[in-house]
């Protein structure tokens, strides 16, 4: 697999964007020591300070519109890659797709989709802590360090997520959501609790039940289900 290295870039996400239309044939990967313009998702900034994880993967999907569900594999994949640097941390995924440690965020995942001659890519965008826990406003962050005596360099991090995310789309490929939606459910934070979805202009309260075939937040309000597709999970007590 070939890997692009950059010492400092705006943002890896941006990067990509450029190989792919300076004609490169994907897939490549993208890795940066550190990003002056990291971005989040919700428009929100990400910190990337040097010895932490920032890359991006390109897939290219010729005609077809890339599955949303990709998303839930690209999580797994980086769940898998964590535990497997962190064997006694007990990581959960918060939906959509960021991982927490001790209730903190480690990592956090940004898909978007690139239209180039008329063929589409997806760029996977992923920022692990691995040496320092950027502070952020109004979440609590980790980094491997804090909970592991030994961490990886971005390099070696990236070597074996690569191999994750290469047998877990194997998986999506054959089985369909079949495999993966289980194994996603498994690691899952706050199934059958009551949380609130923060979706910008409006939050909706309800018990967390599933997360359907479809990929959907399935929500169970006062008024019935209802399907989410987008916004952030707040857990806490409601009245
Ligand atoms: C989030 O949790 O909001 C997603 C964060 C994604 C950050 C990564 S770091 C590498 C890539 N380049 C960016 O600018 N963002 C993603």
């Amino acid at each position: 697999m070939t890997i692009f290295e950059f010492d400092e870039i705006e943002s890896s996400n941006d990067t990509a964007r450029a190989i792919i239309e300076d004609g490169v044939s994907a897939p490549f990967w993208v890795l940066a020591n550190s990003q002056t313009k990291g971005r989040g998702r919700l428009k929100r900034e990400w910190r990337s300070q040097r010895g932490n994880l920032f890359c991006s993967g390109v897939i290219d999907f010729g005609s077809e519109v890339p599955n949303p569900l990709y998303s839930f594999v690209i999580g797994l994949a980086v769940y898998e890659t964590i535990m497997h640097f962190a064997h006694n941390a007990e990581a959960i995924l918060k939906w959509p797709n960021d991982i927490l440690i001790e209730g903190a965020k480690i990592s956090g995942i940004l898909l978007e989709t690139h239209t180039f001659q008329r063929r589409n890519f997806l760029i996977i965008g992923i920022g692990v802590n691995l040496v320092s826990a950027p502070k952020i406003l109004d979440r609590e962050t980790i980094c491997l360090a804090q909970i592991s005596e030994t961490f990886p360099s971005p390099k070696d991090f990236i070597n074996v997520m690569i191999g994750k995310i290469d047998f877990f789309l194997k998986e999506f490929q054959k089985h369909s959501f079949s495999k993966i939606r289980p194994m996603w459910l498994d690691r899952a934070m706050g199934l059958g609790e009551k949380i609130i979805i923060d979706q910008g202009v409006k939050k909706i309260s309800g018990i967390f039940r599933t997360i359907n075939p479809n990929g959907e937040l399935e929500l169970e309000t006062e008024n019935g289900c209802v399907f989410i597709n987008s916004g952030d999970v707040i857990f806490q007590q409601l009245p």
